[in-house]
């Protein structure tokens, strides 16, 4: 079998299909996006296993407010429950968490857990694992723009450089590799600044589905890619 031999530093995963995992067994949604935890849990230990620097998920989108109010409902007090279960644990395999979205706009209990796992590692020295939550391409590059203008830069000094930097995370290295699952090829939104440059991997693999096998499947296809950045 092919060695792996290159990874790329940050991954980010687009986390899709599991409301038609749960309708393919003929059960509610919901049920979908409690099978989805396990495939995170199964990718944090695969990224850990072949070292990834970075890992960014995508959780909840700026255009997932549209779904039904009971369906928000549940991934939020889920997201709630599974950061109170599994923060400590993060925290003992010296993982990084982070968040990246209007974190502000989340219900109150969501936010509390997520401010005090961010700081619980905020020292830790492992893998960065990024959840984007109420995250938006464009929110993030608007938001960035209004922090630019109040901090009183001028027109002169606007550049690539200055955006960046005044995005979500910016020591956060650009994805290298950007995963999306259940089939749909297109960007929805995620990282819209950030993966400029970025190699895309689809799987018709639905999310609750994902395992370390597919994580490594990505990372072979990923090393085969000449990445050129617009040089020759
Ligand atoms: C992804 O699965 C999870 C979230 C967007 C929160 P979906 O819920 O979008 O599943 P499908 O696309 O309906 O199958
Ligand atoms: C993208 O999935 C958002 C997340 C995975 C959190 P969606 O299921 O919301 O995307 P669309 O609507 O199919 O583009
Ligand atoms: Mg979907």
């Amino acid at each position: 079998m092919e060695k792996l031999k290159i990874v790329p530093c940050h991954i980010g995963i687009i986390m899709d299909g599991n409301g038609r995992w749960a309708e393919k067994r003929n059960l509610p949604r919901i049920f979908g996006h409690k099978e989805g935890i396990e495939a995170v849990r199964r990718t944090v230990k695969a990224a850990n296993k072949y070292n990834i620097k970075y890992l960014t998920l995508y959780s909840f989108s700026t255009e997932n407010w549209k779904r039904p109010k009971e369906e928000i409902e549940f991934l939020f007090s889920l997201m709630e429950k599974k950061l109170r279960e599994e923060g400590e644990n993060l925290h003992k395999n010296n993982v990084r968490v982070r968040f990246i979205g209007r974190i502000q706009e989340l219900p109150p209990n969501l936010i509390e857990i997520i401010d005090y796992v961010e700081i619980l590692t905020k020292r830790n020295t492992g893998l960065n694992l990024i959840f984007a939550i109420n995250y938006g391409g464009r929110t993030e590059i608007i938001d960035g723009i209004k922090e630019i203008i109040k901090s009183g830069h001028s027109e002169k000094e606007i550049n690539e450089e200055l955006l960046s930097k005044f995005l979500y995370l910016p020591d956060v290295p650009d994805p290298d590799l950007i995963i999306r699952t259940s089939g749909e090829k297109r960007i929805s939104n995620f990282l819209l600044w950030q993966s400029a440059y970025s190699e895309f991997y689809f799987t018709k693999v639905l999310w609750p589905d994902f395992d370390e096998k597919e994580f490594l499947k990505a990372l072979l296809d990923y090393q085969r890619r000449k990445r050129k950045f617009g040089a020759i």
